[in-house]
């Protein structure tokens, strides 16, 4: 909506009084303006389906427990299927001028039904209807990340299998350090995407509690069962405190912050990706297809998708960002600031998604040069700690090993001279316990396989991290499997005898 435009204008304030107006609030309108302003209409209508699926299931219970004839009920929920399959199929037209989805479905059943439809609203608030809604839409949109996520982490431990033999620097402090495999690098990122994941995995979780019956602020005094709905909109149970629950939006802290840990993990993964297609480092080339042009400078080739991988990561930290300030200082209860939840919750799946989606498909899009790679290790000084190591299997003390190794360097600086290319003649000279075995390690493949201890770069480590990646993707992808699509919850409650 753009609350740019006057209330004259708008359509959506030709409305007619509006369905939450009663004499208390006066028999006038809203001022239009206001109403335009303070409608969450426009963002609400992502939420549609989620929320007609908890009405519906909300009828199934008013009827259960007796608080609804057959008729009725069969009525109501029939409206609200339809009106279900409508907005899936982008058909379903809600009219302008009430305040949020839930008054203007209200208002379209009451039209359709007329005194039964008045009948919907019994036993529970916008408050804690809005929470259902809320918790169906992060539920079913964390579980399409944490898929997507899990494919991609799914895709980088193939990768990490298919790079495991080039060799190539690790860096600390953007300083050339160690010599490591290109598949250990990927499973390193993988490792990182997978606690994004976990993060997604515990908003999943945390979300996943029926908030539905908790009334406006303390219950209600009519005979419900919350255990009905909950169970017919596969929630694992019911949230335990009617006060906390319709003020709660900690699950989309959880949910925004997951969003926000994949887009980090990501961002992480661009930087590397865009340093290491610079011709200062030369690791990775990146193909014609993914590659953006300068408009004035004809030899640029831009890594520009994963510089908005690490752009877009913005967007998301801003979405937990915004949540934490919404919700800070708030009174316990609700208060109507709570609506603002809106943007951040409905943008961060697909943004999360789409970074993942552009990752995945630039990914393929990446070579390794192996020369290169290997040229980067092959003076020996990145192997100046495996040389240190190999004298401490030696017996010598580390500290004495550290020296000698730098003394060493030195040497071979000295010489002008790679470290690599220092002979054990005068490599003797620093240190008795020099030979050619502990010399051998300069070879930056030799170090890499020294490299044995767990968690290191060593092939076999790598293989064992690359199991456990696909081992935690495979989990991940269970759990999402456990998540209904709201298809499958419609038929649920359909099917459910009234
Ligand atoms: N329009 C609000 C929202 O969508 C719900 C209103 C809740 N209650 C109220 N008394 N205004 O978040």
């Amino acid at each position: 909506m753009n609350t740019e435009t006057t209330a004259q204008d708008d359509p959506c304030c030709a409305n007619e009084g509006g369905i939450a107006r009663t004499d208390a609030t006066g028999r006038t309108e809203m001022v239009p303006e206001l109403l335009a302003w303070t409608t969450s209409l426009e963002h609400d209508r992502s939420l549609v389906r989620e929320d007609l699926l908890g009405s519906a299931a909300h009828v199934t219970m008013l009827r259960k427990v007796g608080l609804l004839e057959l008729e009725d009920a069969q009525k109501l929920r029939g409206s609200l299927l339809r009106m279900f399959d409508e907005a899936t199929a982008g058909k379903l037209v809600l009219a302008d001028g009430e305040e949020d989805v839930h008054m203007a479905i209200e208002s379209l059943l009451t039209k359709e039904l007329g005194q039964v439809g008045k009948r919907l609203h019994a036993a529970r608030s916008r408050n804690d209807q809005v929470a259902t809604a809320l918790r169906l839409h992060v539920r079913d949109q964390a579980a399409r990340t944490l898929g997507e996520v899990s494919n991609l982490v799914t895709e980088l431990a193939e990768r990490a299998t298919d790079e495991r033999e080039v060799v190539l620097p690790a860096y600390t402090h953007r300083q050339r350090a160690q010599p490591i495999t290109a598949g250990f690098l990927i499973a390193a990122w993988a490792n990182q995407l997978l606690r994004g994941a976990d993060a997604l995995g515990v908003a999943l979780d945390r979300t996943n509690v029926s908030p539905l019956g908790c009334g406006a602020c303390s219950g209600t005094s009519l005979p419900i069962d919350r255990d009905i709905v909950a169970e017919l909109l596969h929630f694992n149970g019911t949230t335990s405190n009617a006060l906390d629950t319709i003020g709660d939006r900690d699950f989309v802290l959880d949910w925004t912050w997951g969003g926000a840990r994949v887009l980090l993990a990501l961002s992480r993964l661009a930087t590397d990706v865009i340093d290491f297609t610079t011709s200062e480092f030369a690791f990775l080339k990146i193909g014609d297809a993914i590659a953006a042009g300068s408009s004035m400078m004809p030899q640029k080739k831009n890594p520009d998708v994963f510089e908005l991988v690490r752009g877009k990561t913005a967007r998301g930290v801003g979405n937990l960002n915004a949540m934490m300030m919404l919700v800070k200082g708030l009174p316990s209860g609700y208060a109507r600031d709570l609506q603002d939840d809106r943007q951040p919750v409905l943008d961060t799946g697909p943004l999360v998604r789409g970074a993942v989606r552009a990752v995945r498909a630039a990914m393929i899009h990446l070579a390794f040069d192996p020369e290169r790679c290997l040229l980067a290790v092959s003076d020996g000084s990145t192997q100046a700690t495996d040389v240190a190591e190999a004298l401490v299997r030696k017996g010598v003390p580390f500290r004495e090993a550290y020296k000698a190794t730098g003394q060493l360097v030195h040497l071979a600086k000295e010489k002008k001279i790679d470290l690599a290319k220092l002979l054990l003649a005068d490599a003797v000279t620093v240190h008795a316990e020099f030979d050619a075995d502990v010399l051998a390690v300069l070879d930056p493949k030799v170090a890499v396989r020294a490299k044995k201890s767990a968690g290191g770069t060593a092939p076999e480590r790598v293989d064992e991290q690359i199991g456990a990646i696909r081992a935690a993707a495979y989990d991940l992808n269970y759990k999402v499997g456990n998540i209904p699509p709201l298809e499958a919850i419609r038929a649920g409650i359909e099917a459910h005898p009234l």
